[in-house]
């Protein structure tokens, strides 16, 4: 299979913001991304799709300074051990940690999920019962999410489809991100409680990701495994 050349100016656009992105180390300090391009960022999240639409996830958005070195220790993805730097902590503009909904909210027939399904995506009362009854089929035949890690593992796959929609819509904007599964989670979900009232029982951090303007051009180029050998077709 050739390698896909773009046809159209938006096919190139999407090429070009995908070939922009990398996973940026280190960000410049002194530029800050601004408030209308995060805002824009933050509505890709927002817009994201989830799996029956039950929005299993949070983003805690860490701005002060202090509060980012609480993680400093152990988000060894993020902290720039790696790279002799102040990592993505010490120098994104926007630093957020995306944190997964586990079973006491997820679970069919929580109080969340009846009042999301009937309050937010304000589905009409007799559909909503059956809403309710397809989710929890779902939950219980079909995907099997039969104990609270593997809903809170189906939550935090949900938040990754936000984080890549983040990052590219960031892309498009040119500005630079990293997502970063590199901490530890224990210690994470310590910090989340002792610092930010997060019940660990209730939300456990998925994945980091930062935001800014690249400070150095990416260390390496671009590697992908050939289209032919990632893609088939039936
Ligand atoms: C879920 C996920 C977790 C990652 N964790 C880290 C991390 O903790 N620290 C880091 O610097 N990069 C992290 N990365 C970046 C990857 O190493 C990077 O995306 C990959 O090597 C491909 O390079 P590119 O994104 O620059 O094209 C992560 C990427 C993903 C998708």
């Amino acid at each position: 299979m050739k390698d896909f050349t773009a046809q159209s100016d938006v096919q190139a656009q999407i090429l070009e913001a995908f070939n922009f992105r990398h996973a940026t180390k280190v960000f410049d300090p002194e530029r800050k991304v601004s408030e209308s391009d995060f805002n824009t960022i933050l509505e890709a999240a927002r817009l994201s799709p989830t799996s029956f639409g039950m929005e299993p996830w949070q983003l805690l958005v860490i701005q002060t300074p202090e509060k980012r070195e609480l993680f400093r220790e152990f988000a060894w993805g993020a902290n720039g051990a790696l790279n002799g730097s102040a990592g993505q902590l010490g120098t994104a503009s926007h630093f957020a940690i995306f944190l997964a909904h586990t079973g006491k909210t997820m679970k069919a027939g929580s109080a969340y999920t009846k009042n999301h399904i009937r309050q937010v995506k304000q589905i009409p009362e007799d559909v909503a019962v059956a809403y309710e009854g397809a989710y929890a089929q779902f939950q219980e035949r079909d995907f099997k999410l039969d104990s609270d890690a593997k809903i809170t593992e189906w939550a935090s796959r949900q938040a990754y489809i936000a984080l890549g929609n983040m990052m590219t819509a960031a892309a498009l904007l040119g500005v630079d991100s990293c997502p970063m599964e590199g901490f530890e989670s224990d210690k994470t979900s310590a910090v989340l409680e002792q610092h930010f009232g997060i019940d660990p029982t209730a939300l456990k951090p998925a994945v980091m990701v930062a935001f800014g303007y690249r400070a150095n051009p990416p260390a390496h180029p671009k590697t992908r495994r050939a289209a032919d050998q990632v893609i088939s077709w039936a």
